[in-house]
Formats: C-alpha cells, sequence, structure tokens
C-alpha cells in the first residue's frame, strides 16, 4: 500500500523542520530537509568562491556546473538528517547565517534547483515521506497527498530563529536576526524559479501561538486520515 507524502512549506523560521521532524517520528516516515541541499551546495560554492550575486549568466553558468557535479546525500539519523557534501559529513558547517544567505542566493538559479529537485523527487518517489521546504507542495511534488502551509507571525520566526544562534553560540542581534529573514523571505518570495507560494490545496497552519507537539499531532492526523482515503 502506497504511503502519503507530506509536502511542509514556509518562511524562514516557522518551524518547519521541528514540524516535520515529529510529524515524521510520529508516522514512522522518511524526513527529508530539501534546504539543507541548498545549503550544502552553497557551502561548496562558498568555498570555491564562486560569485552568487545576481543574474550574471557567467555566475549562473559556474552555480550550474557545480550543482551537476556535486553530491549531496541524506541520511536519515535519529529523528533527524545527517548531510553528506560529496561524502564530507557537513551536518554542522551548513548551519550558519553565512550560509543560509548564500543557499537564498544561490536557490535563485533554475539549473541548480532543477538538479536538485530531481534528487528530491527520487527521495520521495515511494511515499512515506516527510519533506520540507519552500517549493515542496507547488513543484517538487504537486500531487503530494497533504500540503501543509506553515506560518507565524514574523516577530515570532526571528525570535525563533535568533534563539537557535545564541545556543550555537554565535554573535547575531535580534535586529540583525530580523532584517536577515526579511531579505531571505523577499527572495525567496519574489524569485521568478519556483517562488515560495501556499498552493491552492496547501492546508495553512499559523504556528505563532502553538505548541510545536501540538501542530506536529494535528498534521498526523491530516495525515493518517489521508492515507486511509488513498487505500480505499
Ligand atoms: O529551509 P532553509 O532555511 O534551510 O533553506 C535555506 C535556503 O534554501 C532558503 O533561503 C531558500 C532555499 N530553499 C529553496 O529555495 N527551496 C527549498 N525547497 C528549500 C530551501
Amino acid at each position: 500500500m502506497r504511503k502519503p507524502v507530506i509536502a511542509i512549506d514556509g518562511p524562514v523560521g516557522s518551524g518547519k523542520s521541528t514540524l516535520a521532524r515529529r510529524v515524521a517520528a510520529l508516522l514512522g516516515y522518511v524526513y527529508v530537509d530539501t534546504g539543507a541541499m541548498y545549503r550544502a551546495m552553497a557551502l561548496k560554492a562558498l568555498r570555491r568562491g564562486a560569485a552568487m550575486g545576481g543574474a550574471e549568466t557567467s555566475s549562473t553558468r559556474t552555480l550550474e556546473a557545480l550543482a551537476s557535479e556535486t553530491r549531496i546525500d541524506l541520511r536519515a539519523e535519529d529523528g533527524g538528517q545527517r548531510v553528506l557534501l560529496d561524502g564530507e559529513d557537513v551536518t554542522g558547517a551548513i548551519r550558519t547565517p553565512e550560509v543560509a544567505q548564500a543557499a537564498s542566493k544561490l536557490a535563485v538559479v533554475p539549473g541548480v534547483r532543477a538538479v536538485l529537485v530531481a534528487e528530491q523527487r527520487r527521495a520521495g518517489a515511494r511515499g512515506g515521506v516527510v519533506m520540507e521546504g519552500r517549493d515542496i507542495g507547488s513543484v517538487v511534488f504537486p500531487d503530494a497527498e497533504l500540503k501543509i502551509f506553515l506560518t507565524a507571525s514574523p516577530d515570532v520566526r526571528a525570535e525563533r530563529r535568533w534563539r537557535e544562534h545564541q545556543q550555537k553560540g554565535e554573535a547575531i542581534g535580534l535586529e540583525r536576526t530580523l532584517e536577515e529573514i526579511h531579505e531571505r523571505d523577499r527572495r525567496d518570495r519574489e524569485r521568478t524559479s519556483s517562488p515560495l507560494v501556499c498552493a491552492p490545496d496547501a492546508v495553512v497552519v499559523d504556528s505563532t501561538a502553538m505548541e510545536p507537539e501540538e501542530a506536529a499531532r494535528l498534521v498526523a492526523m491530516l495525515a493518517r486520515s489521508r492515507a486511509a482515503e488513498i487505500s480505499r
């Protein structure tokens, strides 16, 4: 019996990763964080000193070539995921504000997206997966059995991101974190190739005043009822 694909999209700091991880654990599905793939690509581009600004054709071509010669593997681990970039474990190295900004710049390049989207489709082809990102319900799996668009107020999103930076000992202020998420949101929403949009058939979940466990139970319940529907 085929298990559903659950697509979770939303802006920076909406709580996608926490939600997707918990839902995957509740259902026994595989968790896939697609942002980690864009981050891993961005880390490689930063290390190579590749330019990532604007739409210059030469930098676009360099990034597309880089994407086609890169191997990114996602390994499930303890309800989370490890990220291997050309065989190197970069799980921790991709979680910096610098890599996050570079990932959102690199994510505007259609050729880079095409390579990563193909990988993501392979990862979810058999179903039984909770995949989070920006374009999962709109582009990667437009036929996903359940689509969630997760939101939260900008202040709450900035605070969540800021706490994560604090825990890692990164010196970045709340104001700067708010600016950073606005900047990334704008780029994610305004790019022409697969922008962040709420798919028309997505269920919108506002996590501003919700406990993570509450949101996870709600989504797991919706997923179970979709799974029952498709098995009929
Ligand atoms: O979810 P995240 O913050 O780790 O993602 C990093 C960047 O990658 C984000 O700013 C936009 C991009 N991204 C994307 O364009 N499409 C996805 N499916 C996932 C991430």
